[in-house]
């Protein structure tokens, strides 16, 4: 019980589990992802390193061929995983199930993004992950400077418009940015798998508990401005959250996410034993403040003058989904059960999505599925990428 508490916060909101395999054997201490799960699959892989307009270091991995040596000719693809983990949740089940490998056999150039804070992604020009100020964003400045900064590195380097695959925060990051016009001029189309926008119906009683517990303020006012999800203090919240709640905590993944389907489960044990990856407090409280108020708006700093010195307006500015340009070739993938993105919240968001071009927007509903199964189902291959890489092929 102490051991699944420990990991369980993972899952608060959108992580779709335990999956960054920091203590999986072939994920050994420095040897980053290309080394540890990209090469030892008999692919070749490139690290590269970018830096974004506020100053933090990013490690990408890139993916130049297929596993026979051919050289991509269908342009690049930049892959952005949800919170809690990192680049290696593409890549954890076989080459044939996992998405990052089916799209380099199928002859994309693969790019896999590491959020700033993960494991692989700690640098910054003059801040250390001991700095409060290093913690000091939210997806926000996801939107505002590392996706941009991503999407200019891989442009730069292929002279190519990108396709986009986002899961979960990776989804937000992109409809944040889309919803602004921005990046649109590099992009070619964008694949969301668990679509996140709205969260005010989420179903998942657990992490509706805790964002209204306040558990990430608590943590801030105490000075954890590192949210570590397996770190002492984060699973004595959540334990205390299970107990007043009176939720069945046995199963935290399931409680948080939705029960998945198609996750392999001797990966899940093995998952569930690994320590996930940190975010910023300040990113949890950013979400927390979506659950409980159902919009999708900027950091809401907690007072009038606060807000305006930062926006210079009394509340956060909103992000408008329904200024996302009506041409952008999108694929939306979500599931029946998946807990954080919930059907009524996706519904919303299709609801901005009125007058899209029609042959423009792509819907794929999987009624069995999960948050973790759009990256980690055994059969995902067969009911999500195969009509994902048609997407591609058109768009
Ligand atoms: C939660 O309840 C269990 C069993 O009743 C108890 O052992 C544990 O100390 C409680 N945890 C907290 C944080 O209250
Ligand atoms: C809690 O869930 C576990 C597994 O999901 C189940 O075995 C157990 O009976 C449940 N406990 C209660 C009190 O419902
Ligand atoms: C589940 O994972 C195990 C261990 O990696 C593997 O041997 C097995 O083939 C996987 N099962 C499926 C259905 O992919």
């Amino acid at each position: 019980m102490a051991n699944v508490l420990t990991v369980s916060i993972v899952v608060v909101f959108f992580c779709l589990c335990a999956c960054e395999a920091r203590k999986l054997p072939f994920l050994a201490a420095a040897d980053g992802i290309c080394k540890s799960v990209v090469e030892t699959q008999g692919y070749p892989c490139e690290e590269h390193k970018v830096e974004t307009k506020d100053g933090y270091i990013l490690s990408m991995q890139r993916i130049p061929a297929t596993r026979s040596g051919d050289k991509p000719n269908n342009g690049p693809v930049l892959l952005q995983h949800g919170l809690f983990i990192d680049a290696a949740s593409w890549l954890l089940n076989s080459p044939e199930q996992s998405l990052a490998f089916i799209l380099a056999d199928s002859g994309f150039d693969v790019w896999l993004a590491n959020t700033r804070g993960t494991k692989y992604s700690r640098g910054h020009t003059s801040l250390g992950p001991n700095d409060p100020a290093y913690w000091d964003w939210s997806w926000d400045e996801l939107a505002a400077y590392e996706l941009p900064a991503l999407f200019q590195y891989v442009h730069d380097h292929t002279g190519q418009k990108l396709r986009y695959v986002g899961h979960s925060l990776g989804t937000l990051m992109a409809l944040a940015v889309f919803s602004q016009h921005k990046l649109l001029n590099m992009l070619k189309s964008a694949a969301l798998l668990s679509p996140i926008a709205y969260l005010g119906q989420m179903p998942a009683q657990l992490a509706k508990a805790a964002a209204k517990s306040f558990l990430a303020e608590g943590l801030y006012w105490l000075g954890l401005h590192e949210f570590v999800p397996g770190g002492g203090a984060v699973a004595q919240l959540v334990e205390d959250i299970c107990n007043r709640t009176h939720s069945n905590c046995s199963n935290l993944m399931a409680a948080f996410t939705g029960n998945s389907c198609c996750v392999n489960s001797s990966k899940i044990d093995a998952l569930l034993e690994h320590e996930p990856q940190p975010t910023a407090t300040k990113n949890i409280i950013h979400i927390s403040q979506m659950i409980r108020r159902g919009t999708i708006a900027m950091y809401d700093y907690g007072s009038q003058a606060e807000n305006n010195k930062h926006y210079g307006q009394a509340s956060p500015p909103v992000y408008d989904m329904a200024s996302i340009p009506n041409d952008v070739p999108l694929f939306l993938g979500y599931g029946g059960q998946d807990m954080l993105s919930d059907v009524k919240d996706v519904q919303t968001l299709l609801n901005s999505f009125k007058d899209h071009d029609a042959d423009k927007l792509v819907l794929l509903y999987r009624k069995e599925y999960a948050h973790a199964d759009f990256v980690l189902g055994v059969n995902a291959n067969e009911v999500v990428y195969d009509p994902l890489m048609a997407f591609f092929k058109v768009h």
